[in-house]
């Protein structure tokens, strides 16, 4: 199973259009690698591959990586896009694929629901890009070789369709982690998540190879660099550090670990930092754009 990183940040990118944080003024300035937004892409077989979340970057993602270029008049390699949520980090990137080239597109029912109800995606025509309804907690195949499951991770509703009150621990369609076994290995990718339960350590037991919400450092990062107003928790992301954190929660996961989905804020992202410091010592890794991970 080969994993291609097309985009390691969190939605906004590194840098970000509006933001003046140190991360972000390092990659403008070079000091740093840039990042695009979320997506990961998988393969089993030369020439056919998945994406994983469809990012607003997505146009660049695949220009920039030679595996993703078209190899006839009209090609693609990609032969299904698979969603884990309906962030706009996560779908924008679908109006880019637009072009009358079929491929798969596969979500649960609560995520193809918010893509229904926004016409806009009406511009991927039905008859090319097949709409496939996953359940949570089966199996199905993405391509050949490859099985799929999907499963429900602690989150919420994406930001542009949340209420008054939010509710930053549910579990069902809306917010998914995805498990792929092929080649006789596992591997697991898990770009949101509010809360590392038991039942995700579960889930876990037995991969090869994790990808993992690397969002915020801490829950209260945003706000303490003044540049939100929301905890980590609140915008359905565990923090890394912490009792409760990506890193003690899962340190008995045995899986080859790595931080995705990592947001400009945080301070990973700075090579001299001892935050990177301290997961790099728990045996994590830190994704960046172009990364080729084998499983
Ligand atoms: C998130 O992962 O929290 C979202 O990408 C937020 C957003 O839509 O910008
Ligand atoms: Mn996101
Ligand atoms: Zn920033």
């Amino acid at each position: 199973m080969r994993f291609l990183v097309l985009g390691a940040a969190a939605g906004g990118g590194l840098p970000q259009w509006n933001c003046g944080c140190t991360n972000c003024v390092d990659a403008r300035r070079g000091a740093i690698p840039p990042s695009s937004q979320s997506s990961l892409a998988v393969s089993m077989s030369d020439g056919n591959w998945s994406i994983l979340n469809a990012s607003p970057d997505i146009r660049a993602q695949l220009a920039a990586n030679p595996q993703m270029h078209p190899c006839a008049l009209r090609h693609t390699p990609i032969r299904s896009v698979l969603l884990t949520n309906g962030d706009i980090d996560h779908i924008a990137g679908l109006l880019s694929l637009r072009e009358q080239t079929p491929f798969e597109l596969l979500a649960t029912t609560e995520i193809h629901d918010i893509l229904v109800q926004n016409p806009v995606f009406r511009a991927l025509s039905r008859d090319k890009v097949v709409r496939r309804a996953i359940v949570p907690d089966a199996d199905f195949a993405l391509q050949d070789g490859l099985t799929a499951r999907l499963f429900p991770v602690p989150g919420k509703v994406p930001l542009f369709m949340e209420g008054e009150t939010v509710q930053t621990d549910l579990i069902g369609g809306q917010t998914v982690g995805v498990r792929l076994t092929g080649g006789g290995r596992t591997a697991c990718y898990i770009p949101g998540c509010a809360d590392v339960t038991d039942a995700l350590l579960r889930e876990l037991a037995d991969v090869d190879l994790l990808f993992f919400d690397g969002t915020v450092w801490d829950d209260d990062e945003m706000i303490r660099s003044g540049t939100g107003a929301k905890t980590g928790r609140r915008m359905g992301h565990v923090p890394i550090s912490g009792e409760d954190g990506s890193v003690a929660r899962l340190a008995g996961v045995a899986a080859r670990k790595v931080f995705i989905h990592i947001n400009n804020t945080n301070p990973i992202l700075q090579p001299g930092s001892p935050e990177r410091a301290e997961v790099l010592a728990a045996g994590w890794q830190v994704a960046q754009d172009g990364m080729e991970i084998t499983a």
